[in-house]
């Protein structure tokens, strides 16, 4: 496929999710479900501020709560777009062929450029309002997956031990790599599947790839966000030093080389947001980003062009409502509390 750039200088409008399946793996989203037009995002201020945790140091009340609201995810029926199932759909969609607009050749693409790190967050944030909601806890916070941690007094960079050991658990995924199973650690620079290094080079390795990659190596917006893009641009030809890797090393680390797909479920894009683990991985990168402005340099900030503040998607929110973030929205974190 030939990638282009159209350069509209304008930014991407939200899309209307469509309920057929043309997308490539065929993610349908159950529609429209409660009948209401979307409606714009405003916040709730009201909401308490939610902290977010260190995966391997959860309580076991905290354990207790995020499995139980696994459970009632998946308990909800398939027809509901906020089901673990759909939420991976509209996942999806966004990325395989699934929303094509008007008039334009190329569909929507939310990876490889900066519209990334932004999507995934708001994502993430219904995701876990979901929950909430479910859990009838405002409170309920995503745990985040520290694989960026290399102390090795601490497991941290390993696969969750509660989304892995436990066979009953409502945080498994039975499609995963049989070597990305602890006590193995994280291989940050994986190409999928095993590896032979020792756990000693791997936390060397990965240090290195921290520093190439959030430090040294993204000093400008450009260069840690990705390319530009607007709407009509083909997707493809610019993820930032962030995205590739380490986000898209873990995802093919944890995804099964023999899977009937390759890579399933982590290291497909159709089908990465079935696994729970896809969202305490997120959870991380939504911290890192974070962390990454408060390092030195003078331009570690969001991109400022218009195209990036004013692009809208639309996603699920907690009530089954469809909703629309301008982007802008997405990086005032106050206002995602
Ligand atoms: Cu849309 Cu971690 O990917």
């Amino acid at each position: 496929q030939m990638l282009m750039r159209i350069t509209s200088g304008t930014p991407v409008p939200a899309p209307i999710l469509p309920d057929n399946c043309t997308s490539e793996e065929g993610c349908c989203m159950p529609q429209p479900y409660t009948g209401k037009p979307a409606r714009d995002f405003e916040g709730d201020l009201a909401l308490p501020i939610r902290i977010r945790r260190p995966v391997h140091k959860l309580n076991e009340s905290e354990i207790a709560r995020l499995e139980r609201g696994y459970k009632l995810l998946r308990e909800l029926p398939d027809l509901d777009p906020r089901s673990l199932s759909n939420q991976a759909n509209l996942h999806c969609l966004y990325c395989d062929n699934g929303i094509y607009y008007n008039n334009m050749t190329w569909p929507l693409e939310i990876h490889n450029h900066w519209l990334f790190l932004p999507w995934h967050r708001m994502f993430l944030y219904f995701h876990e309002r979901i929950l909430a909601k479910l859990l009838d806890d405002d409170t309920f916070a995503l745990p985040y997956w520290n694989w960026d941690n290399q102390s090795s007094s601490e497991e941290a960079n390993i696969l969750p031990r509660i989304y892995s050991t436990n066979e009953t658990s409502y945080l498994r995924d039975l499609n995963r790599n049989k070597c990305a199973q602890p006590p193995n650690l994280v291989h940050l620079n994986s190409i999928g599947g095993c590896t032979d290094k020792t756990a000693d080079e791997l936390r060397i390795e990965n240090t290195q790839v921290m520093y190439t990659q959030i430090v040294t190596g993204a000093p400008t917006p450009r260069l840690f966000f990705g390319e530009p893009y607007s709407y009509g641009d083909s997707g493809g030809y610019g993820p930032g030093t962030f995205e590739d890797n380490p986000h898209g090393t873990v995802h093919l680390w944890v995804g099964d080389p023999d899977a009937a797909t390759a890579f399933n479920d982590m290291g497909n894009f159709g089908r990465s947001a079935r696994d729970p683990v896809f969202y305490t991985h997120h959870s991380n990168i939504d911290r890192i980003w974070t962390i990454w402005k408060t390092l030195p340099g003078k331009q570690r900030t969001e991109p400022t062009h218009a195209d990036f503040l004013d692009s809208r998607f639309t996603y699920y929110d907690e009530n089954a409502d469809q909703v629309i973030v301008n982007l802008s929205q997405i990086i005032n974190t106050p206002l995602l509390r």
